[in-house]
């Protein structure tokens, strides 16, 4: 408290000369120099309390999340909490890894401004995609790295990759799905080498450069003799030939009811991450003459949605009859949204223009893919539940982060900005937002080791 002067503002001397006749007319004495020192400590008082509430106002500005002005120490703040400061509330959270953090849904949070982050640099990194080198491809702004995901209930653990990689020792780390996979691998890869000081000890084994399209990519830590890999499985049931005597128009089908073929190759992994929902449209199958199939039968009415919750039944299957869940830690990784404004992806659509996040609350957005997940895990809980398959459940998050996307800056450092009407808002940049999902896969494999040594010593 170091301003004690009154305000020097014309209109606020106004207000107090106001006062003081008012005063003078309900008290028809003479002023004296006592009641002259009254009106003082008065006015004193007044302009004191104005400082106050001016104070507050700034701090409420601040807490909702108008940190990027500049204000330090937001990274310790709730970023929707309007009424109290951080420090009672964080001090409040539970740790996750705690026992104290068991019960707590770290899907459920919000986004807060932290000067420490990005966890790494792409330019740092030579294993990423062009697709999502956004700041060397041209990006101006860098807010989109700067926040962290802080769940209600409890703090998170900061992402250590040296402790990750240790835990990796010796292990295989398998990512399966679509291009949104490939995001979170490749951004996975940077967070790890990161804390590796001999890059040429991180490598792709059969050589291949990471732009290449193949169907799997495989990374090694040579020092943790631990894989982090890569399979292209958009559908993650097999796509092929249809079989004889099908009508013309059809091109292709998916087998609903199989895995696909490459499972065999990662089914004995450490660590598993499997994804879909992207390829699951009109748009990419049907309409293309791609068909779905069951046993031999190409079955010629079935639907999109019908046959994406047949393969998620099969990938369920899969799971609890062909992969060995003490061993194997198995996520299934909600749908990543999109954020097209003025049209889709091949009508013109962006979201170039967005630099921040949606910090306020957004409206419950019910999609199709999302829900059509969780009905079959819901249909079979019972298994799920022996299962121990893991939801990253991002969805709900990510819808805040209309803008972490790569837009118009997807084509890396040489070829510049693409048109504004071929614009990529499904992918992210990296650093960005699939860092915090690797945050949150880093806390629930930790969790699990630990529930895992707990049980171990209790039973002792
Ligand atoms: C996923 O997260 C959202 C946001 O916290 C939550 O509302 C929803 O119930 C979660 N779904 C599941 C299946 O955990
Ligand atoms: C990136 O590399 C440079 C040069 O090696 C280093 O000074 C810088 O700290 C690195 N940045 C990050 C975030 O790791
Ligand atoms: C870096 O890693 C490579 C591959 O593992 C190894 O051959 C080389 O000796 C390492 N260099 C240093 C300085 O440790
Ligand atoms: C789909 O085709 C089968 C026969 O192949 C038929 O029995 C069924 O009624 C059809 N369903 C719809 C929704 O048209
Ligand atoms: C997503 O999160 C918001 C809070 O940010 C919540 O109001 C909403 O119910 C959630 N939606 C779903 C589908 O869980
Ligand atoms: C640990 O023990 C609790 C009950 O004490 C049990 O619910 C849980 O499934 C066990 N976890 C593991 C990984 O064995």
């Amino acid at each position: 408290m170091s301003k004690t002067t009154p305000p020097e503002d014309s209109s606020d001397k106004m207000t107090h000369l106001m006062f003081l006749k008012k005063f003078k007319h309900l008290n028809p004495l003479e002023p004296s120099l006592g009641t002259l020192g009254f009106i003082l400590i008065i006015v004193l008082f007044v302009s004191c309390f104005f400082y106050l509430d001016s104070l507050s106002v700034a701090r409420r500005i601040r807490s909702q999340g108008v940190a990027w002005l500049g204000v330090h120490g937001a990274s310790s703040m709730p970023s929707s909490s309007s009424s109290s400061l951080s420090s009672p509330c964080e001090n409040a959270r539970p740790q996750f890894l705690d026992e104290g953090g068991d019960e707590c849904d770290v899907f459920d949070g919000n986004w807060v401004w932290d000067e420490t982050y990005p966890l790494y640099q792409s330019q740092n990194c030579s294993i990423m995609d062009q697709g999502f080198r956004c700041s060397e491809s041209g990006r101006p702004d860098a807010f989109y790295t700067k926040w962290r995901w802080q769940p209600k209930a409890c703090n998170l653990p900061r992402f250590d990759a040296g402790k990750m990689l240790e835990k990796l020792r010796n292990k295989r780390l398998v990512f399966v799905g679509d291009s949104i996979g490939r995001n979170q691998w490749e951004s996975l890869l940077c967070m790890l080498s990161s804390a590796v000081p001999n890059k040429t000890s991180v490598y792709e084994v059969n050589g291949n450069p990471i732009s290449k399209h193949s169907g799997f990519l495989v990374f090694k830590f040579a020092d943790f003799n631990c894989r982090v890999e890569y399979y292209r499985s958009p559908f993650l049931v097999p796509l092929g030939h249809p079989p004889a005597r099908t009508p013309a128009k059809v091109k292709s089908t998916l087998r609903v009811d199989q895995m696909d073929w490459s499972s065999n190759s990662w089914k004995n992994a450490d660590v598993l991450i499997l994804n879909a929902g992207h390829w699951w449209s009109y748009e990419k199958t049907l309409r293309q003459g791609c068909y779905f199939q069951e046993g031999k039968e190409v079955k010629m009415n079935m639907s999109v949605e019908t046959a994406f919750r047949r393969s998620i039944e099969t990938v369920i299957n899969f799971i609890s009859t062909q992969v060995d869940t003490s061993k194997t830690h198995v996520f299934f990784r909600t749908f990543s949204p999109l954020h097209f404004r003025g049209g889709d992806w091949n009508t013109g659509g962006g979201c170039h223009l967005e630099t921040l996040p949606d910090l306020g609350a957004r409206p419950v957005r019910s999609e199709r893919h999302f829900n059509i997940v969780y009905e079959v895990l819901a249909e079979r809980s019972d298994e799920f539940q022996t299962m121990k398959l893991d939801m990253l459940n991002v969805t709900n998050m990510s819808w805040g982060r209309k803008d972490g996307h790569s837009s118009v800056y997807y084509r890396g450092p040489k070829h510049g900005k693409a048109a504004l009407n071929h614009q990529d808002c499904s992918h992210w940049c990296l650093p960005g937002v699939p860092d915090s999902w690797n945050e949150l896969l880093y806390a629930l494999f930790l969790k699990r080791e630990l529930i895992r040594t707990r049980n171990l010593t209790k039973s002792y």
